[in-house]
């Protein structure tokens, strides 16, 4: 059977992650615990959780001409993902996140450097890349045009798009209507429903295209007016970096396989479980033989 196809358009970082005991209040020196730089950024970590599970990945982004540009592009590749739309920007820095984790809480500052050379004018440029998918995945780490310009190729193609909308900032209508679906956490939710006056039909179409992410509380969505909640998987927490992404990833690969909503946001779920038991957005994005593994033991748990 063909493997059908998942492109991702978004954000490459280098994340500079730093564990402390305590995170310095303005003005104050404390030393830190240890420090690692490990591959990030929205976009590439929802394509390497595809990627990571099987899927037909192609990640569309730009790097900088800088040591980190060189060595994700490398690192991307080695992931199984589709590279030859990643490129790198003369004279840009590479995208990076300045991490903080304490106590398996985390702070995140984002440069976005080449990111946002990720233009519409770019985006265009690949418009048969996004045509020949069968899922356009995106979130909000490159400039809110390139995403709309991405979303409109989608529509026009009949691609399916998942938006996860973090960075959360405000999105048009016309883009609101056209995704097919948000993963926002409970806050964004509140950010979308808030930024628009809406009929209380398109309030409902809206609720009816939100799977909403709610960290240890899990999931919840609306179907035929009434609300599923899904629960999450308890596991040893090390680094929730990346859990959004994992779950993105996962949910993107269970619907191209076809699966049934309830049962698709399961296996994100799961996907995000395992991601969050190392330290890393990437480093513990499970394969699939992992995560059917792991949801058989939850299973025969029960
Ligand atoms: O979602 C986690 C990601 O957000 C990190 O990898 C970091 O790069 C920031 O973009």
């Amino acid at each position: 059977m063909e493997n059908k196809k998942i492109t991702v358009v978004g954000s490459i970082n280098m994340d500079l992650v730093t564990s402390t005991k305590r995170v310095p209040v303005l003005g104050e020196t404390v030393l830190g615990e240890s420090f690692h730089t490990i591959p990030g950024g929205k976009g590439a970590n929802q394509a390497v959780a595809a990627a990571r599970l099987g899927a037909d990945t192609t990640l569309i982004g730009c790097v900088g001409d800088d040591t980190f540009g060189k060595d994700l592009l490398k690192h991307l590749a080695s992931q199984g993902i589709r590279t030859p739309y990643v490129k790198p920007i003369t004279y840009s820095t590479t995208g990076i996140a300045s991490i903080t984790i304490s106590n398996g809480e985390n702070h995140i500052i984002v440069v976005p450097g080449a990111n946002f050379q990720v233009t519409p004018e770019y985006v265009a440029e690949h418009e048969d890349v996004i045509a020949s998918s069968d899922i356009l995945l995106l979130q909000l780490e490159i400039p809110i045009e390139s995403v709309e310009k991405a979303v409109e190729l989608a529509k026009k193609h009949g691609v399916k798009v998942i938006l996860n909308p973090a960075p959360i900032q405000p999105l048009s209508k016309d883009l609101m209507k056209k995704v097919d679906y948000f993963t926002p956490n409970e806050y964004e939710q509140q950010v979308l429903l808030e930024s628009h006056e809406w009929t209380n039909e398109e309030r409902e179409e809206l609720l009816a295209k939100c799977i909403i992410t709610k960290g240890s509380k899990g999931i919840t969505f609306t179907s035929g007016g009434k609300v599923i909640e899904i629960p999450s998987y308890k596991v040893e927490v090390v680094d929730t970096t990346g859990a959004g992404d994992s779950f993105n990833g996962g949910l993107a690969y269970a619907l191209n396989k076809g699966i049934a909503m309830v049962e698709a946001c399961k296996f994100a779920n799961a996907v995000a479980a395992l991601s969050v038991t190392k330290l890393g957005a990437q480093s513990g994005m499970p394969t699939l033989a992992e995560v059917e593994e792991f949801l058989q033991t939850r299973d025969e748990a029960k």
